[in-house]
C-alpha cells in the first residue's frame, strides 16, 4: 500500500471510492476543480496493483474575512482496507501540506453526528475539537440531521 499525492488522472477512481463509500457525492468537475487549484492537497492510496482504495480530497478556504485555513471537502476508504491506518495517514499528509504550503493556522471539516467511526478518527486521533453544530432535516424529511464542524489547531 502506497500514499501519494493525488493527480488529475486519479479523480475519477477517487469519485468510485466515494460513491462506494458516502452518500456526499460531487460532480466530477468539483474534482478537478480541487485538483487543479490545490494539487498538493489531496492524496490517494493505492494498491499493489496501483488501485485506489482510498483517498483525501481537500481545499483551502479563502474567506478574506478569517485567516487562511484547509477543508476536507471528503475522506473515505474502502471497506476491505479499513482500521489499517490508512485515514490517518491521508490526513496527516494532507494537514501537513497546508502548514508547510499555504501556512494554514487550523483545518476545518464536516461530519455526521451518527459517523462514529469517523468521529473517533478525528476526535480522539487526530485532535480535531467540535467548532459548530448544523441541524439539518434530512432530504427525506424523516428527521434531523446534525452535522458537526470540527478543527484542528496545527503546530
Ligand atoms: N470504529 C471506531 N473507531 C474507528 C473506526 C471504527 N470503525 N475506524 C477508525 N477509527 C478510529 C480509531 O481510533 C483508529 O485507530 P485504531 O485503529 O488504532 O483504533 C483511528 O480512527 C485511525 O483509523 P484508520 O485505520 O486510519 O481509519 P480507516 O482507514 O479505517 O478510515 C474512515 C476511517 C475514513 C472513517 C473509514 O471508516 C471510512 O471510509 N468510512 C466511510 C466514509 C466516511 O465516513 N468518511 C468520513 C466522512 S467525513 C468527511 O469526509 C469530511
Amino acid at each position: 500500500m502506497n500514499i501519494r499525492e493525488a493527480t488529475l488522472d486519479d479523480m475519477i477512481p477517487m469519485q468510485n471510492c466515494n460513491l462506494h463509500n458516502l452518500p456526499e457525492n460531487y460532480q466530477m468537475k468539483y474534482y478537478f476543480y480541487h485538483s487543479l487549484t490545490w494539487p498538493q492537497l489531496s492524496y490517494v492510496a493505492e494498491d499493489e496493483k496501483g488501485r485506489i482504495i482510498g483517498y483525501v480530497l481537500a481545499k483551502l478556504e479563502e474567506d478574506p474575512a478569517a485567516e487562511p485555513h484547509g477543508h476536507i471537502t471528503s475522506l473515505s476508504v474502502m471497506r476491505t482496507y479499513r482500521r489499517l491506518g490508512v485515514a490517518e495517514k491521508l490526513m496527516t499528509q494532507s494537514q501537513n501540506a497546508m502548514r508547510d504550503v499555504f501556512n494554514c493556522k487550523f483545518v476545518s471539516l464536516h461530519v455526521r453526528k451518527s459517523n462514529r467511526a469517523a468521529l473517533q478518527l478525528y476526535r480522539d486521533t487526530l485532535k480535531f475539537t467540535v467548532q459548530d453544530i448544523e441541524k439539518k432535516y434530512y432530504a427525506d424529511g424523516t428527521g434531523y440531521l446534525e452535522l458537526w464542524e470540527l478543527e484542528c489547531v496545527q503546530d
